[in-house]
């Protein structure tokens, strides 16, 4: 088994697409390292689009890296990676060219696959673009499945069509241990808000093996590099994070770690966080909107250790006072239990009874391990 717990690593595209190099990543991961990324949790370094050439190598027909961003090739990019302890992740595409017109791996599955177990490549994202017409998608994508469990190498499939084809429902037969299920993020609270709804409902089949991945994060961009767009406020940035973490969504970092600014560091490394988000049993929490103010979601999340995780999350303008009913989450009032609250992002403790009152403020979250105690 490869993958027991929602993948942690950076990825390139959301700050740099195209302009990505052998330095880039050699600087980039001991970044990843020197700011205790790794300590975190965080394991995969993972170059996205645009590494290749333009065409394939016409004798061999394999892949080739491009030689003015990599000029020692990817295999010494591998080295470079797996020296510092971390692992190696890379990218192509399920049509003739991926998404940013490079080749793609159609009809070259096992070659590729193999092309990136010498290399040494341990995880690979698998773009969903360039898919010939007439050719069915989830057939692709078992393709690649079984490419790579008989390269020779583990290697996690980071399956990424977007949620075309009801991807939860047949994904896991092909393999994959992640599936994006959504369009691409961009760099604003609509984004990530958005995203984070439309998969609030269909997180049943995101499990151990296989994970819904609602896309990297873009947690401490502040609007620079390629998805930057308006950029977030770091109340949104706290919502993003934890929203993806009560998801057990994986937790891919997608800003200029080499520039990381300390508050975005203590963020993607906060302990509680980090433990919510890589519970073993992944389970979707339950979603509770505010009776009148629908801008006010509440998350209720079973853990491993038979503890909860409790998410008050503000997606409105205004600072605002939200409560839950623990009755929604199935505990009555008649069954005379209390429900201890710990705050995460804050020192806030207590003990409730039926009920939890929290302030919010606008953009922002309260998350909270939960406990039930006998009165
Ligand atoms: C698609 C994917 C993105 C990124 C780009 C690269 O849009 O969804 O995550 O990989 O392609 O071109």
């Amino acid at each position: 088994m490869l993958v027991n717990r929602p993948p942690m690593g950076w990825n390139t595209w959301n700050t740099f697409g195209n302009n990505i190099t052998d330095q880039l990543i050699r600087e980039s991961t001991d970044a990843f390292v020197e700011l205790g990324l790794k300590d975190a949790g965080y394991q995969y370094v993972v170059i996205d689009d645009c590494w290749s050439k333009k065409v394939r190598n016409p004798e061999t027909d394999r892949l080739e890296a491009e030689p003015e961003k990599f000029p020692h090739g990817m295999k010494a990019v591998a080295d470079y990676i797996h020296d510092k302890g971390l692992k190696f992740g890379m990218y192509s595409c399920v049509g003739q060219r991926t998404c940013a017109d490079y080749p793609g791996s159609f009809d070259h599955e096992f070659l590729d696959a193999e092309t990136f177990a010498s290399w040494g490549v341990d995880y690979l994202k698998y773009d969903f673009c360039y898919k010939p017409n007439g050719i069915d998608g989830p057939l692709l994508y078992r393709r690649m499945g079984l490419a790579l469990r008989s390269c020779g190498r583990d290697i996690l499939f980071s399956a990424c069509n977007w949620g075309s084809d009801d991807v939860w429902s047949w994904i896991r037969s092909t393999g994959a241990h992640m599936y994006r299920s959504t369009g691409d993020i961009f760099d604003n609270p609509e984004s990530y808000r958005n995203i984070a709804l439309s998969q609030l409902g269909k997180l049943g089949t995101s499990a151990p093996q296989c994970y819904n991945d609602i896309d990297m994060l873009t947690v401490g961009m502040y609007g620079k590099g390629l998805v930057g767009t308006t950029g977030c406020s770091e109340a949104d940035y706290n919502s993003q994070f934890a929203l993806w973490c009560m998801f057990s969504a994986p937790l891919m970092l997608g800003c200029d770690i080499r520039r990381m600014d300390e508050k975005t560091l203590k963020l993607v490394t906060n302990k509680d966080l980090i433990r919510i988000d890589q519970d073993l049993e992944a389970r979707p929490p339950v979603g509770v909107f505010h009776p009148w103010n629908k801008k006010l979601l509440t998350l209720f999340k079973h853990l491993d250790d038979g503890t909860y995780a409790l998410g008050f999350f503000n997606m409105g303008e205004e600072d605002a006072e939200t409560f839950a009913t623990f009755s929604d989450f199935g505990l009555p009032a008649s069954a005379k239990y209390d429900v201890h609250v710990r705050g995460v992002l804050n020192g806030d403790e207590r003990t409730c009874r039926e009920y939890m009152r929290v302030s919010v403020p606008a953009h922002d979250c309260r998350v909270y391990f939960a406990e039930l105690q006998k009165q």
